[in-house]
């Protein structure tokens, strides 16, 4: 049975709490990736969609890596937030990824897509935990190996 992503609020301690302690985060890091995933909207390249999404990896070492989408003319060109951290990451030297994030202006929080999750996957373990942030304070987290379940509509 696909589990049903639980809707949680980042303004309530109680769900950031449950969250880092499920997940092995500190409150610190669950913060930098909200704030940083959501932050990395702001350089979304998506004239054609309008759908700027944020994208934050944190490494085991600490580093945090941020990306977002970048939109061509020839729509399939474009590269997801996700892909776009990677990208860097990878090619900076980044190996060991304790967490993603990624962050929208809608509600509730959207999941990455296929293309993605297979990228996800070429680096990450399954217990890895993707978090998901909407346009308000809330968000879901769900691990990579059951992420796949949880494909919001747009
Ligand atoms: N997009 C992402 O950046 N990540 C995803 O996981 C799904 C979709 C982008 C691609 C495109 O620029 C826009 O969202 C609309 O599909």
């Amino acid at each position: 049975m696909a589990p049903t992503p639980e809707i949680l609020s980042s303004a309530s301690e109680t769900d950031v709490s449950k969250t880092c302690t499920t997940y092995n985060l500190t409150p610190s890091e669950f913060h930098q990736l909200q704030t940083r995933a959501s932050a990395a909207k702001a350089t979304a390249y998506c004239p054609y969609s309008h759908f700027r999404v944020g994208a934050v990896l944190l490494t085991r070492a600490g580093i945090y890596i941020s990306g977002a989408n970048v939109e061509n003319a020839s729509y399939p060109v474009t590269t997801c937030a996700e892909r776009v951290a990677f990208g860097k990451a990878i090619t900076e030297g980044h190996r060991g990824f304790k967490a993603v994030a990624v962050a929208t202006d809608i509600s509730p929080p959207a999941s990455p897509c296929g293309m993605c999750r297979q990228c996800i996957r070429e680096f990450c373990d399954l217990d890895t935990p993707v978090l998901m942030f909407d346009k308000d304070e809330n968000y879901s987290v769900l691990r990579l190996e059951v992420v796949s379940f949880a494909c919001f509509q747009l």
